[in-house]
């Protein structure tokens, strides 16, 4: 019997239990989570905490062979139980090893957060049941938040868990297109992947932050130094005045505004005020109502409007009317072709605060390493964060090394520091590891959320269809803080005239600051906002023309060789009317089968079907966006690729090497992967914007060549020739001769290989003018969904029947992973468009925020279009953000064609489409 070790604590009783069929003892508090035991006290960190409420299932364990929440039981009732963990299903249950494979093959696990929790549901099931239903298997894994793969591949997972899954591996030169396993699925399944929270240095220091209970408020600190002494345990306590070096941060270096501790006024209820360091469990167990520090609450700036009033106070000193910046797209003109326009038709459209939610709450540690502070966190831009923790050390860059951890999802707000600059600063000035985990709560408001927008458009276009006029005006509330406004507001103009050639457009935005929290980074950058206007702009101009809406899209599609309303002229690869096209048949089969049921229908439910379409730039907007790769070839043959590119789940480490494999012309085999860090990786960007397997796949792409080109130029042999790695030797082939390189008698280098070859690839962009013409993107993915709803017009109620998704992906690298951003931001878009807004200071959990959970997600048909871009490695484009943008308008249009009525606020709640279902009941909609 295994005893945990841990000092006791006062109400401490010894409670033995069986976990993973080993027998423990544990001496805890009756009252501990069951969760906490595992984890801290027994080191299985498989099981996973995301909420500790209840809410999210990622702490799923079988007690005596029921799932449960391990976050919600006592560790009193467990006495004499049984636990399982996902660490012990391979020795409980046979079926374990089939799930676990069939997870693997079917790309189930991405992030793999949900991972533990999902195969301890599952396994559940098929212990009790063999062959479940699809409806069985949506009600096994129901309480299991997943924020990645949007379930469809968990669930087919778990149905064909019984078939055989064997992975498949590519032979050299044909890993580009196969649907290889993720490389780093196999911790993901075994429970043994290492996220944020889940490494603890011995005798790390806890830290607990103190924040704004205000949206805004001034303070003042009481005695500090007091507190200290009246709490053993605790040892140091941080405010502003402890910041070494420049207390001013941000994504944006040029609009950095964001102190590590607000100084004298707190901008926006969460933000942080001091940092409370010490002993972990005293940490808990302190009481913040006691800190020393007096409120004066001011009265804050929530809305735009009240923001941009003339007298409105300057949330920060050198930003007029609390405008961050303004941005603008203009080509042709657009008031003279309105007024020439056959039709013309407007509306406004407002979205609310959408948060991230992914699975994995931030965490990480940082130490002090001689003169150098080293941090291990969940990130999504791991050489930005070390730039900005310079920064606030006063230090160089080169003395802060960052080393992320595995990411259980990310989604764009893990771009932005969160534990970093309170653990540095700690671990810093105290000389011990110091770590930090956000609780649920913590994470949801103070990191970035989804910008909400207030939209307003005009379209026209010609009796017979041809859009000819846009003109779009959009604000963003971006919150107290810039993180992310600029980029939202550059996108957004490039982008609001949809894939769709429009002669004569302006494009408008502004952000604007308020005292609400920081908006930033939300897969789509501020595109999915404008997608749900201009889409659904567009089904009322076809509406008007009497076109069919899927047609009157065609029509004005996007070619190879058009100009954009940038004035680009994208050459080749332009694949959005390819993508509309693969619809056209599942198209007319929906509107019949819609109208079919709505002929029959007699009781509240309708349906409809819904279409919209998407285009998205990979990369930064008219900004330098370089990735560097270095791949290095060892004496032994082996071949070490360092991509610096963080996996957030995507599936970046998988994507990136297949495509470095097939231009060396090795197989995957021979590949040692050495991912992010900053010390052993060069700089790969942030995971952002779709740019990875675009950016670091074509760096990696031009490195392999060159090393194969080395190869080859070392064995004198033509570029044709063909090359196998074997034991410390190369073998050669070129027509019939072989040569034999021995790698053994080679020198190393200073990177310690035989060869090492880099590369940096940085996209051909130009910046934009006043009027935003230029080259924003070197490339772009396209995209068009069609959703199929049934609308209850007494309950207000929205169920999606199915998506049917179209992407352009230029090359499908790896199939399985691009279904499973497809589906991921189906879900995504599916959440934004029907249940998800958050209202800062209510709901800062995930009982009362909802996301979508299995059963919430429809049957999703993915349809990969391959019109190859010029540029891309392979001709592959990105799809990460381009997956979510369609889904939401595509739904509201659905809604629209079932029931009649216009959404113009998301979400469509019940409560708001049976609101608009009564106004145009009494006359009064305008939709
Ligand atoms: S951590 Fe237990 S349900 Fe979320
Ligand atoms: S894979 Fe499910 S939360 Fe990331």
């Amino acid at each position: 019997m295994a005893t945990a070790e841990r000092p006791p604590a006062a109400s401490a009783t010894t409670i033995t239990f069986s976990v993973n069929g080993r027998g423990v003892e544990v001496v805890a508090d009756g009252a501990r989570r069951l969760s906490r035991i595992l984890r801290d006290d027994l080191g299985l960190t498989g099981t996973k905490v995301g909420c500790d409420a209840g809410d999210c299932g990622a702490c799923t364990v079988l007690l005596n062979g029921e799932p449960v929440c391990a976050c919600l039981v006592p560790a009193g009732q467990v006495a004499g139980c049984e636990i399982t963990t996902v660490e012990g299903l391979a020795q409980r249950s046979p079926v374990h090893d089939r799930l676990q494979r069939s997870f693997l093959s079917q790309g189930a696990a991405q992030c793999g957060a949900c991972t533990p929790g999902m195969l301890v549901a599952a396994t559940a099931l098929l212990e009790k049941n063999a062959s479940p239903a699809e409806s069985e298997v949506m009600d096994a894994i129901g309480g299991v938040l997943c924020r990645c793969t949007g379930y469809r591949k968990i669930i087919r997972a778990i149905l064909q868990a019984g078939t055989d899954a064997s992975p498949i591996s590519p032979s050299a030169g044909e890993a580009v297109g196969a649907r290889l396993v993720r490389l780093d699925g196999k911790k993901k399944v075994e429970g043994t992947e290492i996220f944020g929270a889940d490494e603890i240095p011995s005798g790390a220091l806890g830290v607990r932050v103190v924040r704004s209970p205000y949206h805004r408020a001034r303070f003042q600190f009481g005695d500090l130094q007091s507190f200290v002494g009246d709490h053993p345990g605790v040892d140091l306590i941080l405010t502003a005045a402890d910041v070494p070096g420049v207390d001013c941060y941000g994504v944006i270096p040029k609009f950095a505004d964001q102190p590590v501790f607000a100084h004298r006024e707190a901008r926006y209820r969460g933000e942080a005020i001091a940092a409370i360091v010490g002993n972990a469990e005293v940490l808990e167990s302190v009481d913040l109502a006691e800190f020393p520090v007096r409120w004066q609450e001011l009265p804050p700036l929530r809305t735009i409007e009240e923001a941009l009033e003339p007298n409105a106070p300057r949330i920060h000193d050198h930003r007029d009317n609390n405008v961050l910046v303004r941005g603008r797209v203009v080509c042709g003109d657009v008031d003279k072709a309105l007024v020439e326009a056959d039709v013309v038709v407007e509306g406004e459209f407002e979205t609310g605060y959408v948060e991230h939610a992914y699975i994995e709450p931030e965490a990480g540690f940082a130490r002090r390493v001689g003169d150098m502070i080293e941090i291990q966190a969940c990130t999504q831009s791991p050489y930005m964060d070390r730039n900005d923790i310079a920064k606030i050390l006063g230090m160089a860059p080169e003395k802060v090394r960052v080393i992320p951890t595995a990411v259980g999802g990310g989604f764009g707000s893990k771009l932005d520091l969160s534990v970093q600059p309170f653990t540095a600063l700690a671990a810093w000035k105290l000389n011990r590891a110091v770590r930090m985990v956000y609780s649920r709560t913590e994470s949801i408001v103070s990191t970035t959320k989804r910008h909400p927008a207030q939209m307003r458009l005009r379209a026209g276009a010609t009796r017979d269809g041809k859009l000819t006029a846009l003109d779009f005006s959009a604000d963003f509330n971006t919150g107290a803080y810039s993180s992310w406004g600029p980029t939202v507001a550059g996108r957004v103009p490039v982008h609001a005239s949809g894939p769709y050639r429009v002669a004569n457009y302006r494009a408008t935005t502004c952000a604007v600051h308020t005292n609400l929290v920081p908006a930033g980074a939300f897969r789509g950058f501020g595109v999915p906002q404008a997608a749900i206007a201009q889409e659904q702009i567009y089904d009322e101009l076809a509406d008007r023309v009497g076109m069919d809406r899927l047609e009157f899209r065609i029509l004005n599609a996007l070619e190879d060789h058009t100009p954009t309303v940038t004035g680009q002229v994208l050459g080749e690869g332009v694949g959005i009317r390819a993508c509309f096209e693969a619809l056209r048949t599942k198209w007319q089969a929906a509107r019949a089968s819609v109208a079919r049921f709505n002929a029959a229908a007699d009781g509240p439910l309708r349906r409809g079907v819904g279409v919209a379409g998407m285009w998205y730039g990979c990369g930064n907007t008219s900004l330098p966006n370089p990735s560097t790769v270095r791949i290095g070839l060892k004496c032994d043959g082996r071949i070490v690729l360092h991509q610096g590119a963080v996996d957030i789940g995507q599936g970046s480490n998988t994507v990136v090497t297949q495509i470095c494999a097939d231009a060396v012309g090795a197989p995957i085999s021979q590949f040692d992967l050495v991912s992010g860090d900053t010390a052993i990786t060069p700089d790969c960007g942030k995971t952002s914007a779709s740019r990875q397997t675009f950016v670091t796949g074509k760096a990696a792409h031009m490195a392999g060549s060159r090393l194969r080109a080395e190869i080859l130029k070392q064995a004198g042999a033509c570029t044709c020739a063909k090359v196998e790695f074997g034991n410390g030797e190369l073998i050669v082939t070129e027509d019939r001769s072989t040569k034999r390189l021995s790698l053994s008698q080679l020198p190393l280098d200073e990177h310690g290989y035989v060869i090492t070859c880099e590369a940096t690839f940085d996209p051909p962009i130009t910046p934009l003018d006043e009027n935003g013409q230029g080259i924003p993107y070197a490339v772009f993915g396209f995209g068009a969904h069609i959703a199929e709803v049934e609308v209850d017009r007494e309950l207000g109620t929205v169920r999606v029947l199915k998506v049917t998704a179209a992407h352009d992906v230029g090359r499908a690298i790896n199939p399985t992973l691009i279904e499973g951003q497809i589906e991921g931001g189906v879900a995504q878009g599916l959440g934004m468009a029907l249940m998800e807004e958050f209202f800062p200071g209510k709901g800062e959990n995930l009982h009362d925020y909802l996301i979508p959970s299995a059963g919430d997600v429809p049957e999703i048909e993915s349809i990969l279009i391959e019109d190859p871009s010029p540029i891309g490695p392979f001709g592959a484009k990105g799809i990460g953000e381009q997956a979510v943008i369609p889904t939401a308008p595509a739904i509201l249009n659905a809604i629209h064609d079932a029931v009649g009525v216009r959404i113009r606020k998301v979400p469509a709640t019940p409560d708001r489409v049976r609101a608009a279902i009564l106004a145009k009941e009494q006359g009064e909609d305008r939709g």
